[in-house]
């Protein structure tokens, strides 16, 4: 099969498209015929440097992916050759998304209705579920307002719609130029952080205004916006965020900090959403497999504007 592989951790020069043998899936695993892989952030800093999470080289990235079931193991029960699926493999160790056939555990992988495009299911299980983690921990109510930092990424995008599903007031945080598409998601209102006047206004609301604030931008100070929650908020962080402890304190704010537990079970409920059409997958850019460097250039831009997939070649549908 071709593959996007990395034989060393460094800038996206070091993936290179090769040809490797085809895997072979063990006793309960399926093998998949790929036709999408979608792309995040991490894929970019495992490449960089994936020794945070245990990762062994050579490593093909990707964690989640959509294709065809071509070959199963003897003991797997319900997945049959020709179903087709969405998956996501071991995050943060395994990946394997890069490439022509991946292999994942039969419990790992869900079938996946003919009306939702392999495109669409790619790019939904880790923005998409880290979205679910984020809006589960607030257990935000119908009516309560949430400010996002990074509405307008893959995992903002998500966040956007599913906040608003539940009837909770969503204010956007990002560039002009991704407005309109947030209010298309549900976003009740949007903010453009690179307007100097937003931080004023921000303070002199003085407090009292949302009950949570989502962080999820890598880096980004978020002290500006703390003002913004009211007393006895919450604060959900996706990255370490830079933040003032002293007002966390004394204005009585929760700070959950979240990393992704993927579950086969989410997947399938935001697929579920896909396919009903409550639920829009964010797709900003599909690029050919063997482009997987130009979809990392542009991710540690940090302006993608929603989600880059990948496309086997002649299978995207
Ligand atoms: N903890 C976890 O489990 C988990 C899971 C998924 C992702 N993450 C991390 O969370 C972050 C977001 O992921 P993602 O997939 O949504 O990334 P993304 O698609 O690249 O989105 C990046 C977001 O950051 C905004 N942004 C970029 N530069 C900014 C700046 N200087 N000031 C304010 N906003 C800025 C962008 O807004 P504009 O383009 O509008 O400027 C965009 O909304 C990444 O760092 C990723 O690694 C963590």
């Amino acid at each position: 099969m071709r593959a996007v592989v990395v034989r060393q951790f460094g800038d996206p020069s070091v993936m290179a498209y090769e040809e490797l043998a085809d895997p072979e899936p063990g006793e309960d695993e399926v093998r998949i015929a790929l036709h999408a892989a979608g792309t995040n952030p991490v894929d970019a800093g495992n490449r960089a440097d994936g020794t945070w999470a245990g990762i062994h080289l050579p490593w093909i990235p990707g964690y989640e992916f959509a294709g065809v079931v071509d070959r199963v193991g003897v003991a797997v029960r319900n997945l049959r050759p020709g179903t087709r699926v969405v998956a996501m493999s071991d995050f943060p160790l395994q990946g394997g998304g890069y490439a022509e056939y991946a292999v994942v555990a039969e419990r790992d992988a869900s079938a996946l209705a003919s009306t939702v495009s392999f495109v669409d299911a790619a790019a939904t299980p880790l923005a998409g579920g880290t979205a679910w983690d984020v809006l589960a921990r607030l257990d935000l109510r119908a009516g309560d307002k949430l400010l996002v930092l990074g509405a307008s990424g893959g995992v903002g995008s998500y966040l956007v719609q599913l906040a608003a599903m539940r009837g909770v007031e969503v204010l956007a945080v990002c560039r002009r130029e991704n407005h309109e598409r947030l209010r298309r998601l549900g976003a009740a209102s949007c903010i453009d952080y690179t307007d100097s006047r937003v931080l004023d206004e921000s303070s002199r609301a003085g407090g009292a205004r949302v009950d949570a604030l989502a962080s999820l931008v890598d880096g980004m100070t978020i002290d500006p916006w703390l003002k913004a929650i009211k007393k006895n908020g919450q604060i959900a962080a996706i990255e370490p965020p830079d933040i003032d402890l002293g007002h966390l304190v004394d204005a009585n704010l929760t700070l959950h900090g979240i990393l992704l537990s993927p579950t086969a079970e989410r997947t399938r409920a935001l697929v579920g959403l896909l396919a009903s059409g409550e639920l829009v997958a964010p797709i900003a850019r599909v690029l050919p497999l063997a482009q997987a460097a130009d979809a990392h250039t542009l991710l540690e831009q940090g302006h993608v504007g929603g989600k880059i997939v990948l496309t086997t070649q002649g299978k995207a549908d």
